[in-house]
């Protein structure tokens, strides 16, 4: 089945409304377009778990930190509508960037604490700008479920507490990360690779199964750096801009993996910055 496009926000709310009226469960999976398995296993849980099922594509210039970053992003609009059929969504939400961001729009959201690490860190603004748009997300589609990758783990977590401290009434479902047979996490990026870097991609992940299962050991993770980087420089990466072990709930730096923790990192090969995350 064809889902309808919609990409007025008068539109999505007639077409909405009777749903809310009716009782129907209505599941959100925010996206940003250029579909793949990660994703889609989004909109198969959201299926299983909802009456109604939107998913939203929109390429959010405020969470882009680099002009060049918002500009190579893929776009692949038809082909994602097309991968959508089989799962028999009731609506794919495209807005524009004056739906979402008319003149004058001047509120911004701003998650503290959760997002001085981390990506945080390294793209600043990014978390206000995916903090934003989530909230008008959630909004617009009055979501009662959504449903996001625990491959960007610090985002789930970001979306979980705005939810939280907003009130607004949605439930976050964090749903796992889906991988390449070779362990690569599936990502929209993973399309700007060239054959050459999809090649070593993997590499990362692989150090960081082996560091989690030294840490699982009660290794310190800073007797596992050296090697771990070493590793990454070989196999062409050229900067890491974190690698690090942190709680799960609440992001803090941990030493060892003395409560549930997180092995995070993200890195750069040939110009693309891949991110991962595991359970430890
Ligand atoms: O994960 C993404 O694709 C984006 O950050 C999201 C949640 C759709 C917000 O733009």
């Amino acid at each position: 089945m064809i889902a309808p496009i919609v990409r007025d926000k008068a539109a999505l709310r007639a077409m909405v409304t009777p749903w809310k009226r009716a009782g129907e469960v209505v599941g959100v999976v925010p996206t940003m377009g250029a579909l793949h398995d990660g994703h889609l296993s989004l909109v198969a849980a959201a299926k299983a778990a909802c009456d109604r099922v939107i998913v939203t594509i929109f390429v959010n210039p405020k969470q882009f930190n680099n002009p060049e970053d918002l500009a190579n992003y893929p776009r692949t609009e038809e082909d994602d509508a097309r991968k959508l059929e089989r799962f028999g969504v009731d609506a794919i939400w495209v807005p524009d960037g004056d739906q979402m961001y008319p003149e004058g729009f001047s509120t911004n959201v701003s998650v503290s604490g959760l997002t001085d690490c981390l990506c945080g860190a390294t793209r600043p603004g990014h978390f206000d700008g995916v903090a934003t748009v989530v909230s008008k997300l959630f909004l617009q589609t009055s979501a009662d479920q959504a449903f996001f990758g625990e491959k960007d783990y610090q985002q789930l977590q970001v979306v979980t507490r705005l939810a939280a401290d907003l009130d607004i009434p949605v439930t976050v479902v964090g749903c796992p990360t889906i991988r390449e047979e070779d362990g690569l996490a599936m990502s929209s990026r993973n399309l700007l690779l060239s054959d050459r870097a999809r090649v070593y991609a993997p590499v990362l992940n692989e150090v960081m199964e082996e560091m989690a299962e030294a840490l699982r050991g009660g290794a310190e993770i800073a007797a596992l750096m050296p090697k771990a980087l070493k590793r990454l420089e070989v196999a062409g990466f050229t900067s890491v801009d974190y690698l690090e072990l942190r709680r799960a709930d609440d992001l803090q730096l941990l030493d060892r993996a003395d409560v549930p923790g997180r092995l995070f990192a993200a890195a750069w090969l040939a110009g693309v910055r891949l991110i991962d995350n595991i359970a430890v």
